[in-house]
């Protein structure tokens, strides 16, 4: 079978990139990177990409500043080179924008997002911190779906980690995003083998493809 073509968005160090890249090349992973597009043009992210000879563009948002929907406007941009490079399924890894409903509801039930918590709990910026302020004992990570609302669409894969009473924003960081490595390639595995089924809000998965 030929592997599903990915892209994807990110703004920063990209570790999460690289344990898809590390997973293809382990072949635990069945997929291939067509493009990673990024907001930023420092992220780490596109000098990884550019290390593994996949295309990495930056695509500046103060271009479309004048336009009457700037965001839109900018996620359209990102549309014509996603759509370039054939990309089947959309990865939001550390990409730090919200999205609008020009990529949603181009990749509707084909955008996936990584966060560093068990959502519902601690949606948006600063989830560990948030974790933290909480005081909850066991915090995670989280592959959904993305819909309309900010880290709010169909839950995929889940990992807990244990929160120590001596921990900080970094080592909780730290020990979720060991586990965010792990899951993600897990979920987008899943996804290009087409074992996700989402029925009212519920992502099932297949023991087979259908
Ligand atoms: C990760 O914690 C991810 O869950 C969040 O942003 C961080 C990105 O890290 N959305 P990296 O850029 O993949 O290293």
């Amino acid at each position: 079978m030929t592997p599903i073509r990915v892209g994807v968005l990110a703004s920063g160090r990209g570790s999460n990139l690289q344990a898809i890249i590390d997973a293809i090349e382990t072949k635990t992973l069945d997929a291939a990177i067509a493009v990673v597009v990024s907001n930023r043009q420092d992220a780490v992210a596109l000098e990884r990409a550019q290390q593994q000879g996949i295309p990495g563009i930056f695509l500046d948002p103060k271009s479309v500043a004048e336009e009457l929907e700037p965001r839109k406007a900018y996620d359209q941009k990102i549309l014509e080179v996603l759509k370039a490079h054939d990309v089947q399924l959309v990865l939001l890894a550390g990409y730090m924008k919200i999205v609008t409903s020009v990529l949603i509801e181009a990749y509707q039930g084909r955008m996936l997002n990584i966060h560093p918590s068990l959502l519902p709990s601690f949606p948006g910026l600063g989830a560990q911190k948030q974790a933290l302020h909480a005081g909850v004992k066991v915090s995670g990570c989280t592959v959904h779906f993305v819909t309309e609302g900010v880290d709010e669409g169909p839950i995929i894969l889940q990992a807990a980690v244990s929160v120590n009473e001596d921990d900080t924003v970094d080592s909780l960081a730290d020990r979720i995003l060991d586990q965010e490595h792990r899951l993600f390639p897990r979920a987008i595995q899943l996804f290009a083998e087409g074992r996700l089924c989402v029925e009212d809000r519920k992502t099932k998965i297949l023991e087979t493809a259908p």
